[in-house]
């Protein structure tokens, strides 16, 4: 059987798309249950459903054999998995957003975020020392109330930023879902997870 971690949330509608067109027959039901783990039996397949920052983990540990990550989620955390394939889905971007005509303070700049790594490696690169305020949710507020002076976080359609008054000032990565897979899974049950790719790959290529 193959187990596969799926994002709750945003992402999962497009994956369940996905797999539904790569001929996976999953039940209607299937989107508004409850359930965190279903059985599709006459798959042979096995759904685990996660925060998309914990997929990662349950196949890191190999209690998923796969997937459906966000490549943000990847860039932030360097985790023991295979990337096997780009979705396509889910696309957006990880920007660095702040209120229009705002500076960043010489003092002490601060940025929000929920990606630590990701946002204080692009200051490195830039040459700024900012101090990072890791924060799990509603980031946009930060600069508003004054937490922050920039933040790093995604955009997608833009929606959030807008209606929050901030504009976005840079684009530090494209982001799309991506098929992540286990290592040893990988090695133990290759067959099927090479017919699974092979059929996701002639959909996206459609
Ligand atoms: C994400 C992201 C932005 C928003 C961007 O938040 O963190 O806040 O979506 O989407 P938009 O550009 O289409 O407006 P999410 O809804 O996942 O919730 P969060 O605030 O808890 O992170």
């Amino acid at each position: 059987m193959l187990t596969i971690a799926m994002p709750k949330g945003r992402i999962f509608e497009e994956a369940l798309e996905l797999l539904r067109k790569a001929g996976y027959a999953l039940p209607p039901e299937f989107a508004e249950s409850r359930k965190l783990m279903i059985d599709i039996p006459e798959e042979d397949m096995r759904f685990i459903l996660a925060k998309p920052m914990d997929v990662v983990t349950y196949v890191e540990h190999g209690v998923a054999d796969l997937g459906i990550a966000g490549k943000d989620v990847l860039l932030e955390e360097e985790r023991d998995v295979y990337e096997l394939l780009d979705l396509h889905i889910s696309q957006c971007r990880l920007a660095v957003a702040g209120l229009p005509n705002s500076r960043l303070n010489d003092i002490a700049p601060r940025v929000a975020t929920k990606y630590p790594n990701i946002a204080s490696s692009y200051f490195r690169e830039q040459g700024e020392q900012v101090e990072i305020i890791p924060l799990n949710g509603s980031i946009e507020l930060a600069p508003l109330i004054g937490l922050a002076d920039r933040i790093v976080d995604i955009v997608s359609t833009g929606r959030t930023l807008k209606e929050n008054g901030l504009v976005e000032f840079e684009t530090i990565a494209n982001v799309t879902s991506r098929l992540i897979v286990n290592p040893v899974s990988y090695r133990m049950k290759d067959e099927k997870i090479d017919e699974l790719v092979e059929r996701l790959t002639a959909v996206i290529a459609s």
